[in-house]
């Protein structure tokens, strides 16, 4: 798997150790990607129950390929795994925690706005507010695109919006925060 754009671009642009957070793991691929970072710490978010398609067996056993693939990671010292769903999750953190906040859970327009509303608050000025599958998921689309219109919000994306298969790692959208 590439690197996704959004997290080539926080490591183009940052030379100090961020603290991050991803909403979303399934078998953790990106998480590995992640723990490649200067991180200060790494937050890992997924309740791993039922969800969409997926029955309870098939999130357990996604559990259970990602849970040691992140343990096994240099970096998993400064990683924490927390089984939570992302909106719960976000009222642990203070208000301007994170430098890189990025959202890969629930892609219906409801629950993608949700974690938008969420997690926003917890991105520090000057931070990276991002996430995966603008270009192949509609209700995440929507709703990112009607977050930005909102706030008179620039958004950056890699890919013509578009559903279905194609290249992943061009699939994310990034939000710079105004310092
Ligand atoms: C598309 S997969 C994530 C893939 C992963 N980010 C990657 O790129 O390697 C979506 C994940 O979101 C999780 N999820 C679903 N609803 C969630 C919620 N409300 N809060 C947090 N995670 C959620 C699912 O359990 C699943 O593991």
């Amino acid at each position: 798997m590439e690197d996704r754009m959004s997290m080539v671009h926080v490591r183009d642009n940052t030379d100090r150790p961020l603290i991050v957070a991803e909403i979303g793991l399934w078998v953790g691929d990106n998480a590995r990607h992640l723990m490649g970072l200067n991180l200060d710490r790494l937050f890992l978010i997924d309740p791993y129950k039922a969800y969409e398609r997926h029955s309870q067996e098939e999130v357990d056993e996604a559990m259970g390929i990602a849970l040691p693939k992140i343990a096994s990671h240099p970096n998993a010292y400064k990683t924490s795994f927390i089984r939570m769903e992302s909106v719960e999750a976000a009222k642990l953190f203070a208000d301007g925690y994170f430098d890189y906040i990025y959202i890969d859970g629930d892609h219906t327009l409801a629950g993608a706005s949700e974690d938008l509303e969420a997690w926003w608050p917890k991105v520090k000025a000057g931070g990276y507010f991002a996430g995966h599958d603008y270009s192949s998921s509609v209700g995440v689309m929507r709703a990112v695109d009607a977050f930005c219109e909102e706030r008179g919000q620039a958004v950056r994306t890699w890919a013509p919006p578009r559903t279905g298969d194609g290249p992943m790692h061009l699939s994310d959208w990034l939000i710079e925060k105004a310092g």
